[in-house]
């Protein structure tokens, strides 16, 4: 199973980015591609530009990627309760090629933040629009305390009930394929 993960972030350092390859991991046997975001860069999307340029090639891309995987993990950065900048506006250039981003793959959707919330806002957010955008959710799970649960030196989550959340959205994305 050709799983594709990616923190909804550009920070070079992200936690959400870092959550994300971690699960996909928990999957056996699957084939992870990591892609960062900020490999994605592209102008603020407004209609008078996309008039102007049409669809960027980095958008096109983006979309590219999701539609060569069999599954998708997201790890939603949380920005003044919402979607990092950066990811909205690659989300936005991509909606504009079909609003179906997530192109009906199976998709686990996660969270983490340093703090208590876990980035749930911008994880409830997410879920709730997931079906508008294609994305057949198999499991949304929020991490709190990042850097309390987690293992720099392995880049591995230690926390034992975290582990076991983020086991079982694992153990969901991997049915779908025997399924
Ligand atoms: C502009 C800004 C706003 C933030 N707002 C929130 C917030 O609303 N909730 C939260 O839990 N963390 C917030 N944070 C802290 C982020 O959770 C933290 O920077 C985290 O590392 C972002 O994820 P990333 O490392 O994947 O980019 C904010 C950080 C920045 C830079």
């Amino acid at each position: 199973m050709k799983i594709l993960t990616f923190g909804a972030s550009n920070s070079k350092a992200s936690i959400n980015k870092a959550l994300a390859q971690f699960t996909a991991t928990l999957v056996a046997g699957a084939e992870i591609e990591v892609l960062d975001l900020g490999d994605y860069d592209l102008p603020i999307f407004s209609e008078d530009l996309e008039k102007e340029i049409g669809q960027p090639a980095a958008a096109k891309a983006f979309f590219k990627k999701i539609g060569a995987a069999d599954a998708v993990i997201v790890s939603f950065a949380e920005h003044n309760g919402s979607y990092s900048a950066a990811y909205k506006n690659l989300f936005d250039w991509a909606s504009r090629i079909d609003q179906k981003v997530f192109q009906n793959k199976p998709t686990v959707f996660l969270a983490t933040s340093p703090g208590p919330g876990g980035a749930g806002s911008v994880l409830a957010s997410a879920k709730g629009s997931a079906r508008f955008f294609g994305a057949d959710l198999k499991a949304a799970v929020s991490v709190a305390n990042f850097y309390d649960v987690f293992d720099a030196e392995t880049g591995r989550i230690t926390e034992a009930s975290a582990l076991a959340d983020l086991t079982e959205a694992a153990t969901a994305l991997a049915l779908q394929e025997v399924a």
